[in-house]
């Protein structure tokens, strides 16, 4: 890839994703808090929910602590514990069960809106582009596994130390990753991508903690524009 690209891509691109990111966090949650929702289909149509809802947001949760701890540890802290190959193979095996669930639930989600009739009548082109979008970025990530537990370790560790010199600013992050699979460089600017319209979209329910509908002043929500079979 052509280092301008490169740069741009995985230098530039995660501070300009997490500005949009953070801007429309914080814009929505002070103008429009009061709209924020997960817009549930539940109440529509009960089957599938439970299983895919539940395998999806397991498995995304855990998938999303693993990226954490996973890119954000320094390896002077790890060492402390474990070798860099143990923490690889932690990382392919939690985030292959968790990643696989996670998958399988979406799947079983998106599934469920397509043969529902009611679901199909009342769902938005937008809840399904959202949840092909996850399911892609998904399968990004579980075929970057197969290339992590083919690769040297080095290639492995390579990825943490890029994210840790993107948090810290470091001009010279994307050079870590110059040389990567096309497959990890796809999921991650996907992912940025995803992090820059998630204000923008239902993902946003994600910041709406049960505690907060406890704390919110008293309110109806009213949706319209239900169509009745
Ligand atoms: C810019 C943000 C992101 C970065 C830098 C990133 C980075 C990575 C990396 C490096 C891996 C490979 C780990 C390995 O080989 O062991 C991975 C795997 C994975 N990613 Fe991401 N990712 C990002 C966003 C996302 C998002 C938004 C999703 C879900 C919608 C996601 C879902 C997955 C899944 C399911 C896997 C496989 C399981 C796992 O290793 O946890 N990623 N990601």
């Amino acid at each position: 890839m052509d280092i301008f690209v490169n740069n741009l891509l995985f230098t530039y691109l995660p501070h300009i994703a997490m500005a949009i990111f953070w801007f429309g966090v914080i814009t929505r949650i002070v103008k429009t808090s009061q709209s924020l929702q997960a817009e549930s289909s539940q109440f529509l149509s009960k089957k599938g929910q439970r299983w895919g809802g539940n395998l999806f947001h397991y498995g995304i949760i855990m998938v999303f602590v693993g990226h954490f701890v996973g890119l954000f540890t320094p390896e002077s802290l790890y060492h402390l514990i474990m070798t860099t190959a143990t923490k690889r193979t932690l990382a392919l095996t939690l985030g292959g069960i968790f990643g696989i669930a996670a998958v399988v639930g979406i799947t079983i989600l998106f599934i469920r809106r397509r043969r529902d009739v009611r679901l199909r009548i009342n769902g938005k082109p937008q809840d399904i582009l959202l949840l092909l979008l996850l399911l892609f970025e998904m399968l990004l990530g579980i075929s970057s596994i197969f290339i992590t537990a083919t690769s040297s370790v080095e290639n492995y560790a390579a990825l943490g130390i890029w994210a840790q010199k993107v948090v810290t600013f470091q001009p010279d992050a994307g050079a870590i990753i110059a040389g990567h699979s096309i497959i990890y460089k796809l999921h991650i600017v996907t992912g940025l991508l995803i992090f820059m319209i998630f204000p923008y979209t239902k993902l946003m329910h994600m910041f709406v903690m049960p505690i907060s509908y406890f704390l919110r002043s008293s309110y109806q929500l009213v949706r319209s524009g239900f169509r009745r079979l």
